[in-house]
């Protein structure tokens, strides 16, 4: 398995994603700070993955305090939560598994006989139980989408929503890796996935890890291939899914959604539940992280735009829910309209501290 993120008892481990795919480096993580550090900075990326580090680096966090009280590593533990926060603003599940991790903070703190040990070791548990849950999710999805793939034919993909982007398998690359293992013969075709470059750099390099065959695209490409003929289905991961279906998802996604109505290919997201916001109510809600200018106008540290020419480096894009053929969940498949297929599914509660 492709070693995303680990706890160890030295820290938390990265596989350093801003070197692959030319080099397989890792970063030891031995405290909070640089747990938000490397998820700023993208070394680990993707939103299920954002989320289980998140957690990790709380876990760590209280695991390193030296606060002498419960009352004393609450007043700290406010402030790991406040700073890993800060770090990317569009995936939810990096919210998401903060409250989860607050939850679990709160519920011992407020029981008598509780001592600072033992919320360490619960925190530590609940880490290392969303680290095995986010696995089993990817693999629920991948059983429940993998009959939406063509039995042979080209699968399209955006940005990387695999191994890297989740604690394992991936969520759309993980529906392909099941119907891959369930005989379907697919192609898959890569966008490059500018400026980050996830789709050339990180799925090509996961993909061909697996021996799975993979072509890699620009972003300006799909049209035309689509036009060809070449593409059977779409599938991409998501950042953050409203309550009435609108995805957000890396930039890029939008265009390619409207491409695929527009040849009549089905355009499926794959997400885990935790990557779900019922209280946010459409897309126009959910807050896009602006990066870097840098990004787009240096590559591998060479200048490629004039001095002072305007930037824009929105990091995510919304697809409206009318373009999206089905969303698949570990909780199963979910059809328009969106409203209510994820309210009935909601209820169903698992992604609950304590498992
Ligand atoms: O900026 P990134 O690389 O974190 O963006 C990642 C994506 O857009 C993924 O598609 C999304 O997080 C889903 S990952 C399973």
């Amino acid at each position: 398995m492709i070693p995303t993120l680990e706890w160890t008892s030295e820290g938390v481990r990265f596989l350093d994603q801003t070197r692959l795919p030319l080099e397989e480096t890792y970063v030891l993580a031995t405290n909070y700070q640089t747990v938000a550090e490397v998820i700023r900075t993208m070394v680990v990326r993707g939103a299920p993955a954002i989320g289980v580090s998140a957690a990790m680096g709380l876990a760590l966090g209280v695991k390193n305090s030296q606060a002498g009280s419960v009352v004393a590593l609450a007043t700290e533990f406010e402030t790991m939560c406040r700073t890993l926060a800060a770090t990317r603003p569009t995936a939810v599940n990096l919210f998401w598994a903060i409250e989860r991790m607050k939850t679990v903070f709160s519920a011992l703190a407020g029981k008598p006989g509780v001592t600072v040990n033992t919320i360490r070791a619960a925190l530590i548990d609940e880490a290392q139980r969303m680290y095995r849950e986010d696995i089993a999710a990817c693999r629920e999805m991948g059983a429940h989408g993998a009959p939406l793939l063509p039995q042979a034919g080209g699968v399209l993909t955006h940005c990387n929503a695999g191994a890297l982007a989740t604690c394992g398998y991936g969520t759309a690359l993980g529906v392909i890796r099941s119907a891959i293992e369930e005989g379907h013969q697919i192609h898959v075709y890569a966008d490059e996935t500018r400026p980050f470059l996830q789709g050339a750099r990180l799925t090509a390099w996961e993909l061909m890890h697996d021996g799975i065959p993979t072509t890699v695209l620009c972003d300006n490409m799909a049209a035309s291939l689509m036009r060809q003929g070449k593409i059977q289905a779409v599938i991409v991961g998501a950042d953050r899914i409203a309550a009435n279906g609108d995805v957000a998802n890396k930039i890029g996604t939008y265009g390619v959604a409207v491409l695929a109505r527009e040849h009549g290919i089905p355009f499926y997201v794959a997400a885990p539940w935790s990557t779900i916001d019922l209280k946010t109510p459409t897309g126009d809600a959910i807050p896009i992280e602006q990066r870097a200018e840098r990004e787009v106008t240096h590559h591998a540290g060479k200048q490629l735009t004039p001095h002072g020419v305007g930037i824009e480096n929105p990091a995510f894009d919304v697809t409206p829910a009318r373009y999206v053929t089905a969303i698949i969940t570990e909780r199963g498949v979910l059809r328009a309209p969106y409203e209510e297929s994820l309210r009935e599914l909601e209820p169903i509660g698992a992604n609950q501290p304590g498992g």
